[in-house]
């Protein structure tokens, strides 16, 4: 039963998309209406709003930090152990993919995944969006430093701790990470992906 409360409350987090909101309350376009369509950080960006995109981020990143780190925490005094990390992990990220508060109409999670990442481990966190930065800057590509990242970071996961209970949740959020970024994937393959930063009105 508390694992089901986990679940339900760290899926409610994440259903709190800040790029909508972010965007609603500075008066900007809704994320869904133009660019990639992606409620996202890197959609809100193409505003050329960075402030905007910035918050959200760092939002998006919070949610996923706040759910983990909560479970993490508070957990253990319920008599939970790592189950409840793992649990609290998959289900705020699936939160921000299928937000209820937004006609299950959520963005492709790298930014939530960020913020698990660095609540389940600070080192792991780091070493994951260090790849992201690096991608990001030699290719300017936001989608492939995302996809680069979820490729990389059950990698250090396994690597840093060997086998553990939250591995198959960080497996589950980079198999979804991926899985959301197939037209990305199309577009990078068909060299018609749009770099970081580039202005674009239309919603494909
Ligand atoms: O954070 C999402 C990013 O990887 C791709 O976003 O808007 O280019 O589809 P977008």
């Amino acid at each position: 039963m508390e694992l089901v409360i986990v679940a339900v409350a760290a899926y409610l987090i994440g259903s709190v998309s800040f790029a909508v909101i972010v965007s609603a309350v500075m008066g900007l376009a809704d994320p869904r209406s133009y660019g990639s369509g992606n409620p996202g950080a890197t959609n809100v960006l193409r505003t050329g709003n960075k402030k905007a995109a910035v918050l959200t981020l760092i939002g998006d990143a919070f949610k996923g930090w706040l759910a983990v780190w909560l479970a993490a925490h508070l957990g253990p005094r319920y008599g939970l152990d790592d189950t409840a990390v793992a649990v609290a992990a998959l289900a705020v990220f699936l939160g921000h993919l299928y937000p209820v508060f937004f006609k299950f109409k959520g963005g492709k999670g790298v930014a939530t995944a960020a913020g698990v990442l660095l609540a389940i481990n600070p080192v792991l966190g780091l070493a994951t969006v260090a790849t992201w930065l690096i991608i990001a800057f030699f290719f300017r590509y936001s989608s492939l430093a995302a996809l680069v990242s979820a490729v990389f970071a059950p990698l250090f996961d396994i690597f840093m701790f060997g086998p553990n209970t939250v591995a198959w949740a960080i497996f589950a959020m980079s198999a979804l990470l991926v899985w959301r970024h197939r037209g990305n994937i199309s577009k990078l393959i068909a060299g018609k992906e749009g770099r970081i930063g580039e202005k674009k009105t239309d919603a494909a």
